[in-house]
């Protein structure tokens, strides 16, 4: 039994390998990457074969855990006002339970009958066994148009529909220029067109900074050796393909800090708006600075924090006084959508709010207890990480398409501004509606809302 799995009852640990073993195996006890044993052509003729095998797996896994149908809640787009927010409730519940008779019971026995809603367990990468980072059709046509590179895996593709995902290009927002609103002119900033679409609003460091962030170095999955799963020798990945616009586009890959690999839990890419209010950078890496996460990108969200495999590939390693410096500068000046209904404490302003949000707003911070991590003044955060503790609910152990469902450990808090602009939500991107969180984390913290009270919250957590 792999030594990860010593401590979980039996049966846990089965299947591990799974899908992938036979083109390209990754054993699912070891720390290090296993050099690939079959000629390009091979590993590659085999994963296309299995591919479509791969992806109805993972569609299989998400029809049974979410509704995935396109319900807009009517008029609520997203800042750039062009795309619509989903809404409703999308976990499904297990048969014979409501939302309240389920909160209505103790932890224990919702352990002891299987009855946590699948979807709020932690979400499988779309193939857990091989992993790396999958880019959205959008972006990957939109790469494709503007600068001729390919970023579709051969592999695998994206597993959420384009509705549960941000907007697309998201809009940008300054700091250092409030007065233009939305910089981006419905554009995704690319090497190609970022000096025209930046020229005389940021400084020559910004610049430089902004170049290097669009500009592509070898990844895992996007390189130039035998061991990649783009179909072309690939330059490689750039860190605005995720962040696109210094958003998010639900680009997903998995966290580099923990091993083995049937152990990684998915990470959703995050956005880079108001990263300058935050002290702790990364769901679990905690690091203190923009600067010191901007040159670990490289080695973790590019080479899933293995240095060794890394190495091989080419990985571009930013100079710190140079290049780091100028790239975290301009992250540091990119701002969260405006606000109209908030006052400068993050209040909302009782003039322009709606009975509604007011009361969302009154729960958010009493019975709901939401604002005891989420703080107001703070970017709706704390700089903390903290426990859920979700696996009081359910049985640890169980591998879902590969992934060993264990606990998720501490977390750090994410912000909630914005929050309508960056689906799926949590760090693995599980939920797909702020609807879904309410339901999480009245579940979670033991809360108890009532129906009114928790579409209160989405109406608030929508004017954030
Ligand atoms: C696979 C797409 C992907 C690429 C490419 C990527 N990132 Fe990230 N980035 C992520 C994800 C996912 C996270 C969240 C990590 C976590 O939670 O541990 C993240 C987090 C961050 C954060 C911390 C944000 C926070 O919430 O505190 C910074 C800063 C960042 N990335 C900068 C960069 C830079 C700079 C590059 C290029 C060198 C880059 N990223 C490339 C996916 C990506
Ligand atoms: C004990 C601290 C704590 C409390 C209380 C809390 N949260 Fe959170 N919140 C977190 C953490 C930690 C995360 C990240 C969890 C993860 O990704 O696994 C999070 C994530 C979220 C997210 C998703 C953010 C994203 O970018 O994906 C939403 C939405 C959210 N919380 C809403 C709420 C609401 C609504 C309440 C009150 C009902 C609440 N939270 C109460 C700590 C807390």
């Amino acid at each position: 039994m792999p030594r990860f799995l010593r401590g979980i009852p039996p049966m846990a640990g089965l299947l591990l390998c799974g899908l992938a073993a036979s083109s390209d195996p990754l054993p699912p006890d070891t720390t290090y990457r296993p050099l690939p044993t079959l000629p390009f052509s091979a590993v590659k003729a085999n994963d296309e074969a299995q591919k479509r095998q791969v992806m109805q797996r993972q569609a299989n896994l998400l029809n049974q855990r979410y509704d995935l149908s396109d319900r807009p809640i009517p008029g609520v787009m997203m800042s750039g006002g062009r795309k619509p927010v989903q809404g409703g409730v999308r976990v499904k519940l297990p048969e014979s339970v409501t939302w309240d008779s389920l909160a209505a019971m103790s932890v224990d026995e919702i352990r002891q009958r299987g009855l946590l809603p699948a979807g709020f367990m932690p979400l499988p990468h779309v193939k857990q066994a091989t992993g790396g980072q999958i880019f959205p059709t959008q972006q990957i046509d939109e790469i494709q148009r503007q600068e001729a590179r390919d970023l579709r895996r051969f592999d695998v593709d994206f597993d959420l529909p384009d509705h549960v995902t941000p907007e697309f290009p998201p809009p940008i927002f300054l700091t250092t220029h409030p007065e233009l609103g939305d910089v981006s002119r419905g554009q995704l900033l690319t090497i190609k067109n970022f000096y025209e679409l930046m020229n005389g609003i940021i400084t020559p460091v910004q610049m430089e900074g902004l170049r290097l962030l669009l500009t592509p170095f070898p990844q895992e999955e996007f390189n130039q050796t035998e061991d990649r799963k783009v179909a072309a020798q690939s330059l490689g990945v750039t860190c605005l393909e995720c962040h696109s616009n210094f958003h998010t586009n639900g680009a997903f890959h998995q966290t580099p800090d923990i091993r083995p690999q049937a152990a990684r839990f998915r990470l959703d890419t995050t956005s880079l708006r108001g990263i300058f209010n935050q002290q702790i950078h990364g769901s679990k890496r905690s690091l203190r600075s923009v600067e010191d996460f901007t040159e670990f990108e490289q080695r973790t969200a590019y080479f899933n924090g293995d240095h060794v495999s890394a190495t091989r590939k080419g990985v571009n390693l930013p100079d710190r006084t140079n290049q780091v410096a100028m790239m975290a500068q301009m992250q540091n000046i990119i701002d969260f959508p405006p606000v109209p209904k908030l006052d400068p404490f993050g209040r909302l302003d009782p003039a322009k709010a709606t009975e509604q949000e007011l009361a969302g707003e009154r729960i958010f911070f009493g019975k709901g207890r939401c604002g005891e991590c989420h703080i107001a003044q703070t970017s709706f955060m704390d700089n903390n990480m903290h426990d859920l503790k979700l696996e009081r609910f359910y049985r640890i152990g169980q591998t879902v398409n590969d992934m060993v469902m264990l606990p998720d450990g501490p977390i750090k808090t994410f912000t909630l501004r914005g929050i309508k602009d960056s689906p799926p939500y949590l760090h693995d991107g599980r939920l797909m509606t702020l609807a879904d969180t309410v339901e999480f984390f009245n579940l979670v913290l033991g809360v108890r809302l009532t129906q009114q009270e928790k579409d209160a919250l989405v109406a608030y957590m929508l004017t954030l």
